[in-house]
C-alpha cells in the first residue's frame, strides 16, 4: 500500500486562501482527477467542505477526517484520525494508492508516512492562509516532471514534479 499526497503549491508553500484554491487551473484540475480517480481519497472536513460543488468526488471512495463525532455527510466515509482514515482507504477499491488531497492540516500530519508527492507547483506568487510543508531534498527526490504553460483556462503556468521518498535513515518515514 501506497500513500501519495496530491497537491498544487504555488512560491512559499501556498495552498490555500479562506477556505478555497487561490487560483483557477483548469488543466490541473483535469491531472488531478486522472490521478485520483479510482482510487480512495482522504481529506481534512476544511477541504470537502472546500469543494465548488457539494458533496464527493465521484468515482473515488471519498474518506473525510474530523474530531466532531457527530459530523456526517452524503457520500462521505467519516473517520476521526488519520490513521482510522488510512485503514478505511486500504480497504476500498483502489486501495493499493491511497491519495491524500489536504489541506494544510493534514498534508502536515500525513507526509510523514508518504510514500510519494504529486505537486503541481504553481508558478506564481500569491497570497494565502494555508501551506504545504517544506519538501526536505534529503527525504524526497523527483522521479518524473513536465512543463505546462498556461492554457486558456488556467491562471498561471505550472510544473509538475512527482517525487518519491529517498532510501536511507534520514529519509526514514516518522
Ligand atoms: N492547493 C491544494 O492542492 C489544496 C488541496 C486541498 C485543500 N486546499 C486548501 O487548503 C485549505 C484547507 O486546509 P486546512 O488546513 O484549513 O484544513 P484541512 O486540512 O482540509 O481540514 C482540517 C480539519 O480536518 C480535521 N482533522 C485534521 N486532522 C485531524 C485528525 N488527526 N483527526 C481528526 N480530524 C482531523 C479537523 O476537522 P474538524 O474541525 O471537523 O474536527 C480539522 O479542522 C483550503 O483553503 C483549501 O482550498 C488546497
Amino acid at each position: 500500500m501506497t500513500v501519495t499526497l496530491v497537491v498544487a503549491i504555488a512560491e512559499d508553500g501556498v495552498i490555500g486562501r479562506e477556505g478555497g484554491l487561490p487560483w483557477r487551473l483548469s488543466t490541473d484540475m483535469k491531472r488531478f482527477k486522472a490521478l485520483t480517480t479510482g482510487h480512495p481519497i482522504v481529506m481534512g472536513r476544511k477541504t470537502w467542505e472546500s469543494f465548488p460543488k457539494p458533496g464527493p468526488l465521484p468515482g473515488r471512495t471519498n474518506i473525510v477526517v474530523t474530531r466532531d463525532r457527530s459530523w456526517q455527510a452524503e457520500g462521505a466515509q467519516v473517520a476521526h484520525s488519520l490513521e482510522a482514515a488510512l485503514e478505511i482507504a486500504a480497504a476500498a477499491p483502489g486501495g493499493e494508492d491511497i491519495c491524500v488531497i489536504g489541506g494544510g492540516e493534514v498534508y502536515g500530519q500525513a507526509i510523514g508516512r508518504a510514500d510519494r508527492l504529486a505537486v503541481t507547483h504553481v508558478e506564481a506568487r500569491v497570497d494565502g492562509d494555508t501551506r504545504f510543508p517544506a519538501i526536505d531534498p534529503a527525504v524526497w527526490h523527483a522521479v518524473a516532471e513536465e512543463r505546462v504553460p498556461a492554457g486558456e483556462r488556467d491562471e498561471y503556468p505550472t510544473r509538475f514534479v512527482l517525487y518519491e521518498r529517498s532510501k536511507g535513515p534520514a529519509a526514514a518515514k516518522s
